[in-house]
């Protein structure tokens, strides 16, 4: 059996702050933002939180769903910036959305990638406790973790939560995953230490993203056993619009089934690739039926290629 996505929501803060009011008090611009990462505006939290975010992306999900509270055995979260070290996110979405005590919830953290981690997690759980439904969620509340000094890593991030609800189907389960136990390129201290701060080596990020990238697809094709044209549509984790674009070029005459929305949220984080799902269903740009290729990569190093179905 595999993953079926029934339906996806997503939530963010009601503040969006654009790359002109960023240069008001930081040493940046729009052009140099733009032109190297094809981000214009990012999503920063006021009032909410990564609970409230996450709650409302949630229970979207589940309303477009159809599906009935008391059928999701399982809600798991990922997340790096949970506003408590504990409870879990999942066990407040759990009560929030009224999900029957007997409901698996807990959180993951696998930073970027971890979304896709979370995915195969729940696969598990569908599958050993044969649960009907999970929901899948990413949120993150970046900002609170963010130097807004630091114009090399401030102006990337952005907050938001977006969550799916999935269920088993018959064909294939196919994950790949891969860890590289690095810690200088792109970490941060324990929440709640004075030295929580997101710390990012770029240059040498982008280096490993962009080959990260490039072999969680093929290989992760390659366990599938099929072609990637018969791939309709690759989410990958959005980070950098030119680590994408610098990837889709490699796959000639598939470039219009990757997909790019960083512009207005910059790197939500294991947020990125649920926004950009339901995003897609929104615009009908993934239908009933269809064979994603769902590709995160991140802090640690990790990598991971998940192929899912709609
Ligand atoms: O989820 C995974 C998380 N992270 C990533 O995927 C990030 C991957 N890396 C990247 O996307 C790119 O490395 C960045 C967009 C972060 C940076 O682009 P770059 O072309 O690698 O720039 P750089 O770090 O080499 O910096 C070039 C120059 C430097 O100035 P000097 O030393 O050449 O005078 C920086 O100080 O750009 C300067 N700079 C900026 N200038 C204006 C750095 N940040 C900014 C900024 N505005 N915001």
């Amino acid at each position: 059996m595999g993953i079926k996505i029934v339906s996806a929501g997503k939530a963010l803060p009601s503040y969006s702050m654009s790359n002109e009011q960023m240069s008001a008090f930081l040493d940046t611009d729009d052009e140099w933002i733009y032109s190297r990462t094809g981000i214009k505006s990012r999503y920063i939290c006021r009032e909410e939180t990564c609970v409230s975010l996450a709650c409302r992306a949630a229970d979207r999900a589940l309303q477009n769903a159809g599906v009935k509270p008391e059928d999701i055995g399982a809600v798991i979260v990922a997340t790096t910036t949970n506003d408590y070290a504990f409870p879990s996110v999942a066990c407040m979405i759990q009560a929030d959305l009224g999900l029957p005590e007997e409901t698996v919830a807990f959180d993951i953290s696998a930073a970027c990638s971890g979304f896709i981690f979370a995915l195969g997690t729940a696969y598990g759980y569908l599958k050993n406790n044969d649960l009907k439904y999970a929901l899948v969620v990413g949120a993150e509340k970046l900002s609170r973790i963010l130097d807004h000094t630091d114009r090399s890593t401030c102006v990337l991030f952005g907050d938001g939560a977006g969550a799916v609800v999935i269920s088993k189907d018959d064909h294939k389960h196919v994950h790949k995953s891969w860890s590289r136990g690095n810690r200088e390129a792109l970490n941060c201290k324990g929440i709640g230490t004075d030295g929580a701060r997101l710390n990012m080596n770029g240059r040498d990020v982008f280096r490993f993203a962009t080959s990260a990238l490039r072999q969680a697809i093929d290989e992760t094709l390659k366990a599938d056993g099929e072609d990637i044209s018969l791939i309709d549509a690759i989410v990958c984790h959005q980070a950098n619009a030119r680590i994408i674009e610098n990837v889709m070029k490699k796959y000639p005459g598939m470039e219009s089934r990757f997909f790019i929305n960083i512009e207005q949220y910059g790197n939500t984080s294991s947020a990125s690739i649920p926004i950009a799902i339901e995003e897609m269903m929104q615009s009908k740009r993934i239908t009933a039926g269809m064979k994603l290729l769902c590709v995160g990569f991140g802090a640690g190093l990790t990598w991971s290629g998940l192929i899912v179905r709609t």
